[in-house]
């Protein structure tokens, strides 16, 4: 039963718009519950296209007052309005002509945060994918580009300052205590870009240079009184317009560049043109209430945004199908910038273990869908990990594939030729094979076949004939939709160590294409031979992770820790030892399921600790080599019929014979990792806090009681050793009153900071085991909890169901019930938001029977349900299929 199941899209439909928009001039005159606007559209009928075709709109849940054309009213005979269209018919054959559309809104009940909403009493919009038409009638498309013109009219005192795309036209009072502004955006636009922001706020304000010389103001808006909060984000803008001039040579274009944090958001921040919005997780920032994590998102997100100004908004894309054109392109700039910001590794690491427990998981089920997808039921649902971080692996590829001149003169030739339109991936890809010569048809495949490739190798040594053979078997899994799947275009970086941890150089290699180090797959079977190979070598796959797949091999732990040891390529000597732990692990699981004893890997052990204390690795890279594979982790390795719970005691057995045996270790650490002086966010700093909580972690978990832990939430003087003494008491320690005591103070003292209660609120969520289901119903009615702030109901419901596989996967079922009513009480207020949290179920299938049972009935619980938005009943209705 169901009123709104959507239509599907399909790619191949596409068709360009009969009428081309020429300007667009936009009045605005705000009220919290009636807001007026007047939309004047200027349209010519496209050549070749029908005189009696009529102009479509999209609208979705407006209210219209008036309708003229050429400043006349439209006949009530020439239009139709329906639920989501508004059709003129009987306009001008050739001439241009204007339509004039006023609407009525009601930012204020505007609950699903797209369109024109109101946040702490602020006027804010979101229209990316599809919010515009929730302002005005609208060819609300991507290929749809236009000049626009703001005229904002608002109550000045609660509104004095009035934002909008472009450059700043001129305001004045109008004598009625209202004000109004006017905004000029002279780069043409898609709607989706469009942004305005009405309200009392605070500003940063500092300036950047071009490198040609313009000066450009830039302005930071937060709440009044956070104004500090917002100086690393300020930081973290000169930094990326200074590095996308330096190495892509991307320009700013306008005279101001604004960004604006409000504390109601459905995702991270949006690159309107000229005026990012950002979740205001994504801006503030002090020592006393961030983390580590969460400055470098900050600086990754300020980044992603900023970069979208030529990738995304100069160059955009022509229709949805193309979103990875933008958002992967996007965020592997944005992963550049914080490799060059920090450690280049150790951010390689973080990036992989993020699309492997992302990523991977949703390519591997139901909800798997190519990078460029071919149909799509709401567009809201594919703004995924596979767009943004498996589109991002696919442009490294192509970086790798060409190397980086080629690369370079590829990019140049995508923004030269393309600035200023609306195009595909086809377009993109073109660009680089005209810069090369190369045809790149295979490798396209990446944007067309879901699912992770599996790469499985064996290898062979010819002591004699001084040879090396790798066999190498590709195979692509089936996905919705794909059942058979060509063989890829695969760049696979591989190193041949010699006992000595010395690198072999062979002579020649034959069976496939090798350049430096990468070897090219192409076809289903391969034989790579090696010669002039002087002794039996220990392969070392994937370094720096060059394609983004499953790799199997039969590799003893001793020729791991060799990889460990010797490799020049530090992300795979962290990527050997993960592979042992996580061999470890998965092991550990069935032998805690089957009761039997939990043996620890001498070599793992040995390995871990080797790296920990190895005083010429970077403290940064040695945390995360202690920082042992998640339990989802150990869950994708099993593949099928997992038990949560065994994962969980396997996890913790291995972890306590680590904390035993490291014991020295990880205590000298903690007295070497201490730093001095004022708290400083930089990557070398937040590093020695890593590794020296890595180590904390270790010795807090090898020990019955809470003093070490204890001491560690006394004596922190930053957000991240703060927030983590108090996971660890959490975690370790539930139910013990010095854990009582933090989570109490904590609280008390970051009662006014929503976003540090939010921290608050996830450290709760993520205690292992059955009962923290009612922990959980329990801080819901907590008066801190507001279930109509996204932020909120991620960091309690979706930190449950997302990051706590013991506590969302009881046995039971309590959970998954839990879970279904609290999407289906989200979604009539905020469909995009119950969606997203809906998709923690996606991995549901590889469950043991039991759960899987509990879990298939409350999706159908979820399916059967009347009323469903279209981005609940797409999601709910692909994971049952
Ligand atoms: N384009 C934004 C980004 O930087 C994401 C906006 C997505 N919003 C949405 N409602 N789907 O990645
Ligand atoms: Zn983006």
């Amino acid at each position: 039963m169901r009123t709104n199941t959507g239509q599907i899209i399909h790619l191949e439909d596409y068709r360009p718009t009969d009428f081309v928009l020429e300007r667009v001039d936009l009045t605005f005159e705000l009220d919290p519950k009636e807001t007026k606007v007047e939309a004047r559209l200027i349209f010519h009928r496209r050549e070749g296209v029908d005189a009696a075709a009529p102009l479509v709109l999209d609208g979705d849940e407006l209210t219209m007052t008036g309708l003229l054309l050429d400043q006349e009213e439209v006949p009530t005979a020439l239009y139709d309005v329906a639920d989501d269209t508004l059709t003129i018919r009987g306009l001008p054959e050739t001439a241009p002509f204007e339509i004039t559309v006023t609407t009525l809104l009601s930012p204020e009940t505007n609950t699903k945060l797209m369109g024109l909403y109101r946040t702490n009493n602020v006027y804010c919009t979101q229209c990316e994918a599809e919010g515009f038409r929730r302002i005005t009638y609208f060819p609300d498309r991507p290929d749809v580009l236009a000049v626009y013109t703001v005229n904002i009219i608002a109550e000045k005192a609660t509104a004095p300052l009035l934002l909008s795309n472009g450059n700043y036209l001129g305001g004045a009072d109008m004598g009625d205590g209202r004000h109004f502004a006017a905004w000029f955006d002279p780069h043409p636009k898609p709607s989706y870009l469009f942004a305005l922001v009405a309200g009392d706020l605070g500003v940063v304000e500092d300036k950047f240079t071009t490198a040609s010389g313009r000066e450009v103001a830039l302005k930071i808006y937060v709440e009044h009184g956070k104004e500090p909060r917002a100086a690393y984000a300020m930081d973290a803008l000169k930094r990326s317009m200074k590095w996308d001039e330096e190495v892509f040579g991307r320009e700013y274009d306008l005279d101001i560049f604004m960004i604006v944090a409000v504390s109601d958001f459905n995702m991270g921040a949006m690159e309107n043109k000229g005026l990012n919005v950002f979740n205001d997780k994504y801006v503030l920032a002090d020592p006393e209430t961030a983390t580590d994590t969460d400055y470098a998102n900050i600086e990754a997100i300020i980044a992603h945004e900023y970069f979208h100004n030529w990738t995304g908004n100069r160059i955009t894309c022509r229709d949805w199908f193309q979103l990875c054109l933008k958002e992967g392109l996007t965020v592997y700039r944005d992963h550049e910038f914080s490799a060059d910001m920090r450690s280049r590794a150790v951010k390689r690491i973080a990036e992989v273990r993020h699309l492997k427990s992302e990523q991977f998981p949703e390519d591997a089920g139901p909800l798997a869908h190519p990078v460029r997808p071919t149909k799509y039921r709401e567009i809201n649902n594919f703004y995924t990990t596979t767009v943004y971080e498996k589109g991002s692996e696919v442009t490294r590829m192509i970086a790798t594939v060409l190397g980086r001149d080629l690369f370079k003169k590829g990019m140049d030739l995508y923004f030269d030729r393309h600035d200023g339109q609306a195009v595909t991936i086809e377009d993109f890809i073109a660009c680089f094979e005209d810069a090369s010569g190369r045809d790149l048809g295979q490798f396209s495949l990446w944007y067309h076949q879901a699912g992770t490739p599996l790469i499985t190798a064996s290898g062979s040594y010819d002591a004699a004939k001084q040879s090396y053979t790798l066999s190498l078997e590709q195979t692509v899994p089936a996905t919705p939709g794909q059942s058979a799947k060509k063989p890829m275009h695969i760049p696979l970086r591989v190193g041949l160590l010699l006992e000595d941890g010395s690198e072999a150089k062979p002579a020649t290699v034959s069976g496939a294409d090798v350049m430096a180090d990468v070897v090219h797959l192409t076809e289903r079977r391969q034989t790579v031979v090696f010669s002039g190979v002087p002794s039996r070598p220990v392969p070392s796959f994937n370094r720096g992770f060059s394609a983004p797949i499953n790799l199997h091999i039969e590799q003893s732990a001793e020729d791991r820790a060799l990889i460990a040891r010797h490799e020049i390529d530090l992300f795979a000597r962290w990527q050997a030892l993960n592979a042992m732990a996580l061999d470890n692990l998965a092991k550990a699981a069935v032998q805690a399921r089957s009761g039997q004893p939990i043996a620890c890997d001498e070599a793992l052990i040995g390995g871990l600790l080797a790296a920990a204390g190895d005083e010429r690795l970077e403290p940064a890279f040695r945390a995360q080599v202690l920082s042992l594979p998640s339990e989802a982790d150990i869950a994708r390795e099993i593949g099928r019929d997992n038990d949560p719970d065994a994962i969980q005691s396997g996890r913790q057995a291995i972890l306590s014979a680590i904390a035993a045996s490291g014991k020295d270790i990880f205590t000298r650490l903690l007295g070497e990792m201490t730093l001095s002086g004022p708290f400083r966010p930089d990557a070398a700093s937040a590093g020695r806090r890593a590794l020296r909580n890595a180590a904390l972690s270790y010795l807090v978990y090898g020990d019955d009681r809470p003093e070490k832990a204890v001491s560690a939430f006394r004596s922190a003087n930053n957000m991240t050793d703060l927030s983590q003494a108090l996971t660890l008491l959490a975690h370790r320690f539930p139910d013990a009153e010095e854990t009582l005591d933090a989570l109490a103070t904590f609280k008390k003292r970051f009662a006014d900071n929503a976003l540090v209660i939010d921290k608050w609120f996830a450290i709760q969520a993520t205690i292992p085991g059955a009962s923290t289901l009612e922990r959980v119903k329990a801080l819901m009615s907590d008066p801190h909890f507001n279930p109509s702030n996204p932020n909120r109901v991620r960091s309690l419901v979706g930190t449950f169901a997302f990051s706590n596989p013991t506590g969302f996967n009881r046995a039971d079922g309590e959970g998954y019930r839990f879970l279904a009513r609290q999407i289906l009480e989200i979604d009539p207020r905020n469909p995009q938001l119950a969606a997203r949290i809906l998709t923690s179920m996606r991995s549901w299938r590889s469950l043991e029977q039991v759960r899987a049972n509990h879990a298939q009935e409350a999706l159908k619980e979820i399916a059967g349900a009347a009323n469903l938005s279209a981005d609940v009943s797409d999601i709910v209705d692909r994971m049952l299929s």
